[in-house]
């Protein structure tokens, strides 16, 4: 049976090496195929534990933490995620950033990536003000090198989650790809939802 816990601000910072080693080990799948340290994990994560505002839930199976969901103001995250909203002319008080959802593949296809999203709306709507909720996602061609058969990309769930995509408002990030010794730049584009 797993079971879920919602952590706010201070209370993700005993989680921080959990969540980072999620992210270290759903990442290095494609398509983000990211190669993390987790020194530069829990550097990434403070915005999490700085936001009294921000919520990490957790999914676990006994002991072991198996999954996690994070989201935040878009106020409180970084210039490159506010970027396109501030070019748009969006007020970014109006807006909760969804952040990753990570779960370990043995434990996909059973409703956790549902209960993330159940999850981080009810916080998003919970909070005075906040009408609108988003995410970024990086984009592959379809013929990227490292794109395997059973790969099925997730748009389908957030289109039927009520996310629309949003062409026009991108972002750049840079990291390093696995088994490559300098970090590429790319692009991410962001799906929006009003709450
Ligand atoms: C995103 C993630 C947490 C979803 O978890 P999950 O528990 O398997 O999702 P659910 O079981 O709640 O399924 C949600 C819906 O999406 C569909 N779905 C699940 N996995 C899917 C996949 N890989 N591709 C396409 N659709 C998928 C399911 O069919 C379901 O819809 P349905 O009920 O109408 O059939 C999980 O796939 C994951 O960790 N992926 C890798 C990391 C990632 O890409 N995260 C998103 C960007 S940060």
């Amino acid at each position: 049976m797993l079971q879920y816990e919602n952590c706010h601000g201070a209370e993700i910072e005993p989680h921080l090496e959990a969540l980072g080693g999620l992210r270290m080990a759903v990442f290095r799948e494609f398509p983000y195929l990211y190669e993390g340290t987790l020194a530069a994990e829990r550097e990434y994560l403070q915005v999490y534990v700085r936001s009294p505002r921000s919520l990490v839930v957790f999914v676990r199976d006994g002991e072991r933490t198996v999954g996690a969901t994070t989201c935040v103001p878009l106020s409180e995250e970084s210039p490159e995620f506010q970027a396109p909203f501030i070019a748009a002319g969006y007020d970014l008080r109006e807006w909760f950033y969804f952040g990753e959802s990570l779960l370990l593949p043995e434990y996909r296809g059973q409703g956790v990536g549902k209960e993330f999203m159940r999850r981080r709306l009810e916080h998003a709507r919970s909070q005075p003000g906040v009408k609108f909720c988003t995410f970024c996602a990086v984009d592959r061609p379809p013929d990227h090198p490292l794109r395997h058969a059973g790969y099925r990309p997730l748009d389908g769930f957030w289109v039927q989650q009520g996310f629309a995509k949003q062409p026009r408002m991108q972002a750049e990030f840079s990291w390093r790809e696995i088994g490559r010794a300098e970090e590429t730049t790319k692009t991410l584009t962001f799906w929006t939802k009003p709450l």
